[in-house]
């Protein structure tokens, strides 16, 4: 097949990691037959340096018309200040809005070699296996906001916003994807303080009408990141809205080791020409400003993601089954990057790491 892949490194390690990410891809092309046409874009920090602004209307184009994106990361130090007019991270919402990117999935596994790598006990870890799938262009995120200035004081505002139909179409995913899967879905909310929240419940509660066969937990947000520290196993598919899902998915993935090993896919309801959703892949991890440009991040999350943008915006299964694997193997060869490496252990740095993978493609 042939699909062109819109390719935003972004700042930071994010440059480092989709380096590695577009090796595997290469190598995938030639073993496969696949004529994959990879284009780089300006995003975030390093497009408001090019262009004053963190999406430049190009790189919107591009991904607009692409099979499918890859991004890295953004944001720095550099672009921190408070008071800047733009910032990186802008950048990464308005394409994930401009390509309505609503649905961001969240694989949670733990490789059995890396059980030490996690900061929770063995026996918390032994069986999880969880997918958190966050609403991504609605909520706290996209809600009314702004900074002003009223008797002398400083002001500043932002709002949690839910239609009833932003939540029945994620939960409608949720309850889906939890149906191909053991058939629990943890929705995650603060119903007992938040109108919208409650808004969140009665919706899933009705698309649940639906899904007899699946077993629902409403579980509050507070009690949620306390439960996947004491019974992560537990937990199947979770859904939940924009932030609270950013925030659990950051705590879910130290399960796994590290965040660095976290992939994730934003799709939407827009089809590419091959069929597929047109989707957004990136890990979960950001641009890492303290180890940015040594060439030691751990690439796993970006090549995971590379394994996602080829099952469902390409639909090619055996391909990205052939990464999974590849990761799961060089794991196993006890190839560990710093992040994985347990005290006093080796590491490698990325290229090696990225290296250990190809060997088994
Ligand atoms: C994520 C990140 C982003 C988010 C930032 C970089 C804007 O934390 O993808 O989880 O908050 O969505
Ligand atoms: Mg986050």
């Amino acid at each position: 097949m042939q699909a062109n892949i819109v390719v935003l490194p972004g700042d930071g390690i994010g440059v480092e990691v989709v380096t590695a990410a577009l090796a595997v891809l290469e190598a995938i092309g030639r073993k496969f037959g696949h004529e994959f046409d990879t284009e780089e874009y300006l995003i975030g920090g390093c497009a408001i340096d090019a262009h004053g602004t963190a999406l430049p209307d190009e790189t919107r184009q591009a991904c607009l018309s692409a099979d499918a994106v890859l991004l890295g990361a953004v944001g720095g130090p550099k672009w921190d200040d408070p008071n800047a007019p733009v910032r990186p991270e802008q950048g990464l919402l308005a394409i994930r809005k401009a390509m309505g990117l609503y649905a961001n999935l969240r694989p949670v596994k733990l490789h059995p070699d890396l059980i030490d790598a996690s900061p929770l006990r063995p026996e918390r870890l032994a069986g999880v296996d969880l997918l958190v799938i966050r609403e991504l262009t609605g909520g706290l995120y996209f809600g009314e906001g702004g900074r002003w200035v009223e008797n002398g004081e400083e002001w500043g505002k932002n709002t949690m916003i839910y239609s009833a139909g932003e939540i029945r179409r994620i939960a409608k995913l949720a309850f889906d994807a939890a149906r191909g899967r053991r058939k629990k879905l943890a929705s995650i909310d603060k119903a007992n303080v938040l109108d919208v929240m409650r808004l969140w419940r009665k919706t899933v509660a009705e698309v649940a009408e639906d899904y007899p066969d699946v077993e629902l937990e409403n579980v509050l947000v507070d009690a949620a990141t306390m439960h996947l520290l004491s019974r992560p196993a537990s937990f199947d598919v979770m859904v939940a809205g924009n932030m609270f899902g950013d925030i659990i998915t950051d705590e879910a993935s130290m399960l796994s080791g590290s965040m660095g090993n976290l992939p994730s896919a934003s799709l939407g309801q827009h089809l590419n020409r091959h069929g597929k959703p047109q989707g957004l892949y990136e890990p979960i991890h950001g641009s890492a400003p303290d180890i940015a440009g040594r060439g030691i991040a751990n690439p796993i999350g970006t090549i995971l993601s590379l394994a996602l943008l080829l099952r469902h915006s390409l639909g090619l299964e055996l391909e990205a089954t052939a990464i999974e694997n590849a990761v799961d193997q060089a794991l196993s060869d006890g190839v560990r990057t710093a992040d994985l490496a347990s005290d006093g252990k080796k590491s490698v740095n990325t290229q090696q790491m990225t290296a250990a993978i190809l060997v088994h493609i």
